[in-house]
């Protein structure tokens, strides 16, 4: 990262606006949460995300971790995350092991998370680990000697995936001061919004949050909004995003936290985005969506400028490098 000015997305950004004082050392360090990390973090991610965009992107290609292993610990389902942690760490060189689903593995046995992480750190040299229980992924961090990353914590955080989020939305709308982000859908159990709502907390954004009443962003999430002066409303209304917002972030209302399936069966269908209400409000929107969506967007949306969802896929890739090489200590 040699350069002076880098490229994020069609924007340049000087490297001495970086507030370095109160960055966190990435080397040999863990990712389990964006609520700790400084605005002087996030751009340093975002610059090694841009300079790994070309590899990511399959035009380039490098050797930067070819020592290394990567142990991706899935105990909960995933498609794109584990994809994307595992090509991200083979486009860099480096090498994976992967555990795939509770039942394959020894906590299937009763064997406890400090134990898993006692062994794996004998084969690896990070972990990215998925898990249904918030707090798990901190406990093997605790225990394994190598650097953790959370993959997703239960309706804890998904600190990657907000990662990618923000350089997305950096890439597509050139800068984030000043815009305002509406999320909308399950900000309860939706992990990726609570680690989102603490990354856009560093940006002079305006939040609009939709959701059903009983499924409200948490107070511990709001309370740090409130606390970082960010302005924000509250609203079950989809209306307010649409007229307001320059970027919209659905979610999936999270089936898999629910006890109760028919409370489910009754948010499903709650908001549903179509190419009609966006045409008619604001064509030139952002649309994004952390996927899988399971109808809470049409299809019709997918060819309009404005739709990134799948664009982010790419950007996590080069996030996903940058957060390995970073806590691998080769940037
Ligand atoms: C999200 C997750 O797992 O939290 N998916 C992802 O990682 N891209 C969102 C979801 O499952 O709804």
């Amino acid at each position: 990262m040699e350069a002076l000015f880098f490229w994020v997305g069609k924007g340049y950004i000087k490297r001495e606006q970086f507030n370095r004082n109160l960055m966190m050392n990435f080397k040999g360090g863990d990712i389990l949460t964006t609520s700790t990390l400084s605005r002087g973090d996030i751009d340093t991610i975002m610059a090694a995300a841009a300079d790994f965009m070309p590899v990511a992107d399959k035009q380039k290609t490098s050797s930067l971790l070819a020592d290394k292993v990567l142990a991706a610990l899935f105990y909960e389902p995933s498609t794109r995350t584990r994809l994307s942690f595992e090509t991200a760490m083979l486009r860099l060189g480096g090498r994976v092991i992967t555990v795939v689903g509770m039942e394959s593995s020894s906590l299937a046995k009763g064997e406890t998370l400090y134990d898993t992480a006692r062994v794996v750190e004998n084969f690896a040299d990070v972990i990215a680990m998925r898990h249904p229980q918030p707090g798990s992924v901190r406990e093997v961090a605790d225990a394994a000697s190598i650097p953790v990353i959370n993959a997703g914590d239960g309706a804890g955080e998904h600190p990657t995936q907000a990662l990618l989020d923000v350089f997305t939305i950096i890439r597509e709308r050139k800068k984030l001061e000043g815009l305002t982000v509406a999320m909308v859908g399950d900000l309860k159990y939706g992990r990726t919004v609570h680690s989102l709502s603490y990354l856009l907390s560093h940006y002079g954004v305006k939040l609009i949050l939709v959701s059903p009443d009983l499924l409200k962003m948490p107070k511990e999430v709001t309370d740090v909004l409130k606390e970082r002066k960010i302005e924000f409303t509250e609203t079950e209304d989809m209306g307010e995003a649409l007229k307001h917002a320059q970027v919209i972030y659905s979610t999936r209302v999270q089936k898999e936290r629910f006890s109760d399936l028919k409370e489910y069966e009754r948010f499903k269908n709650y908001y549903v985005l179509t190419r009609e209400q966006i045409e008619k409000h604001n064509g030139k929107m952002t649309i994004m969506h952390p996927l899988p969506r399971v109808g809470e967007i049409s299809m019709d949306v997918d060819d309009l400028p404005g739709a990134a969802y799948f664009r982010q896929v790419k950007n996590g890739v080069a996030v996903r490098m940058a957060l390995l090489a970073l806590v691998l200590g080769k940037v």
